[in-house]
């Protein structure tokens, strides 16, 4: 692997070496990207080493090593430690993931680059600003618009057929890892709606017991909302789910042009 070098004209700085720690046999070295947007100072790289003996496997375990034991003002999100929740996306060596399900040995002991995922405002260090993306979320109406209630309450069942259609789609987390690798959202974003707003769109869009299609394919049909997808590609290549949320669009795209 090539040796990480800045730009000479890059407003990111080096930061701070942490020293290796004593005794330790099997280091990791880790650059994390830094910034306090409430302070003075530009961004920076810190680089954090580990002994990977006294680490669990996952980048996830590396980064609760680092703000337990080295450095408590790191700051990250993270819940589920699952690949569920999404919450502890970023950049890890150049690819948009989750950093629970990510393991340390894919990296075959060369340096790893931790940054936030691209193209957001940083709140501090490796968590960005998901406001206007959870807001693109909530236009889409993210939930069952029934046909009609039945009379007497029950469940709205569907056939086996029916709910096959949703696979591929309701696996989605909403970690931003998709929409957060596309040059169409990172142009485009206060328009575009990105292919993780798009899948959810179809996830929708495809459920036999919604009542509101017509509308849903309304707010489709939009030059920017939707048809920004150049099938990059970016978005499906990434996500740490295995989705293919490109495919998604494609099939919104057709709904539109069957109607
Ligand atoms: S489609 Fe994949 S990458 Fe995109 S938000 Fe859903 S889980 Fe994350
Ligand atoms: S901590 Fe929940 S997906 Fe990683």
């Amino acid at each position: 692997m090539a040796e990480f070098k800045l730009p000479p004209n890059s407003i990111i700085q080096s930061g701070k070496t942490w020293p290796v720690p004593e005794g330790a046999r099997q280091i990791q070295r880790f650059r994390i990207y830094r910034y306090n947007p409430n302070g003075v100072e530009n961004p920076r790289w810190d680089i954090y080493q580990l002994d990977t003996e006294n680490c669990g496997n996952m980048v996830l375990d590396a980064l609760l090593l680092i703000k337990n034991e080295i450095d408590p003002g790191l700051t990250f999100r993270r819940s589920c430690r699952e690949g569920i929740c999404g919450s502890c996306a970023m950049n890890i060596g150049g690819t948009n993931t989750l950093a629970c399900t990510r393991s340390i040995d894919e990296f075959g002991g060369n340096e790893i680059t931790i940054s936030p995922l691209p193209h957001m405002g940083v709140l501090k260090d490796l968590v960005p600003d998901l406001t206007h993306f959870y807001a693109q979320h909530a236009s889409i109406k993210p939930w069952i618009e029934p046909k009609e209630i039945p009379a007497d309450g029950r469940e709205q069942l569907q056939s086996p057929e029916e709910r096959k259609r949703l696979d591929g789609l309701y696996e989605c987390i909403m970690c931003a890892s998709c929409s957060t690798s596309c040059p169409s959202y990172w142009w485009n974003s206060d328009k575009y709606l990105g292919p993780a707003t798009l899948l959810q769109g179809y996830r929708w869009i495809a459920d036999s017991r919604d009542g509101n299609l017509k509308e849903r394919l309304d707010q489709m049909d939009d030059a920017f909302k939707l048809y920004r997808c150049h099938t990059i590609m970016n978005c499906t290549n990434t996500c740490p789910k295995g989705l293919n949320p490109a495919k998604a669009i494609a099939e919104i795209k057709k709904e539109l042009v069957r109607r």
